[in-house]
């Protein structure tokens, strides 16, 4: 028995050193993923991104020999965040030292008292070293109605986790690029959401918070922002003048630097690139229920995927989802010419996994093997 056990080990390492050595552009492995990630070497993987089970809010299908390691059926809330937390601090040796780890965990009820799962798993994390570099809210739209006596639930997190300071980031590769164009005649510049700067020059020569100078000076401004919508490094902008609107944040010119500059210079604009901006942190994407009439496991839907993978893993690099349920992670990670590693407790969805990849009509998994 022990023999046999060792040999399932030796099995599933080969299976990942494969991949990591780039025999193999895939492997799921059936397992509880502290004992196969502890058998992982160090610093070999790129980017993790995966959905442990919440806590008590689900059964998997898994033998009841696995029961005992199985995440999310602890008593106790702190040993769920124990166990997790102990599980991540494998994922971090085995992650290299400019990767990145995102974690999607949703919130409990209990005893009608919202547990706050996430952050006591976020807070742990970082206490264990990590540095958290967001936190993006999936808005995921539907929502359920498990309540009369309080809001639906509609979203949850996903942490971004890194190592370092220094961590791999590819903004470029998720830019969202403007939709519209600005619109330039012979006399007029106007933004792709109509601002023309009229208003803003009236503001300004009629203000009585402006000196001569300043006025001067903001009139200038204001042209060479409008130059740069007319030659396109712009697309669209927003002036804010002295006396005239509030700032943002803060009007404490200590905790402000728009707030600083308003009082030093007079004004000062939000500019919005012609080259693209980068997602903000609330993703609103309807979560994928193609998969739910057969297994119980929340599946990623792919587009919750796909930013990621592109932003904090290179071409070729490994993606691995140590809690894998259908393998959505590494059908993604495929899909964008990465490797992938799933792991997972439960022997069908490992099942379930592989069939997946290998049946997809997308042809170029064939490839693949
Ligand atoms: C929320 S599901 C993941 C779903 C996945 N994101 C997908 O798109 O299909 C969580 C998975 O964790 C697995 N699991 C629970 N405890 C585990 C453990 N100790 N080791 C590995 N997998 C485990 C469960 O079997 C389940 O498939």
């Amino acid at each position: 028995m022990e023999t046999n056990k060792k040999a399932e080990i030796i099995a599933t390492v080969d299976l990942i050193t494969d991949v990591i050595e780039g025999n193999r552009r895939f492997a799921f492995v059936f397992g509880d993923c502290l004992k196969v990630l502890s058998q992982m070497p160090d610093e070999s993987i790129d980017c993790v991104i995966t959905s442990p089970p919440y806590w008590k809010m689900r059964e998997y299908e898994v033998n009841e020999n696995h029961y005992n390691t199985l995440i999310g059926v602890e008593n106790d809330p702190k040993d769920y965040v124990d166990h997790l937390v102990e599980i991540f601090n494998h994922v971090k040796r085995v992650l290299k030292s400019d990767g990145s780890l995102w974690l999607n965990i949703g919130d409990k009820f209990f005893n009608k008292n919202l547990m706050g799962m996430p952050w006591r798993v976020a807070l742990e994390m970082q206490d264990k070293g990590w540095v958290l570099r967001g936190d993006i809210i999936w808005d995921q739209m539907k929502g359920t109605q498990s309540a009369k006596d309080r809001m639906r639930d509609v979203y949850e997190h996903i942490f971004h986790f890194v190592k370092t300071r220094n961590y791999y980031f590819d903004g470029e590769a998720i830019k969202i690029k403007p939709t519209k164009n600005a619109v330039i005649t012979d006399t007029k510049t106007i933004s792709a959401t109509g601002v023309s700067g009229v208003k803003y020059r009236e503001y300004i020569i009629n203000s009585d918070s402006l000196n001569e100078k300043e006025k001067e000076n903001a009139i200038n401004a204001l042209d060479d922002v409008l130059n740069k919508v007319r030659n396109g490094e712009l697309v669209d902008f927003r002036m804010t003048i002295r006396g005239q609107q509030r700032t943002y944040h803060s009007e404490s010119t200590k905790v402000s630097g728009r707030a600083k500059e308003l009082e030093d210079k007079g004004y000062f604009f939000i500019m919005m690139k012609s080259s693209g901006f980068l997602p903000s942190d609330i993703w609103r994407i309807v979560p994928e229920d193609k998969w739910r009439k057969d297994s119980h496991c929340a599946v990623f839907p792919e587009d919750l995927l796909f930013t990621p993978i592109k932003s904090t893993s290179r071409n070729d690099g490994i993606v691995l989802d140590p809690f894998s349920g259908t393998g959505s992670t590494v059908a993604a990670a495929l899909k964008l010419g990465r490797r992938g590693i799933g792991i997972d407790l439960s022997e069908n969805y490992i099942k379930v996994s592989e069939n997946r990849i290998k049946s997809s009509s997308n042809g170029i998994y064939q490839l693949l093997f």
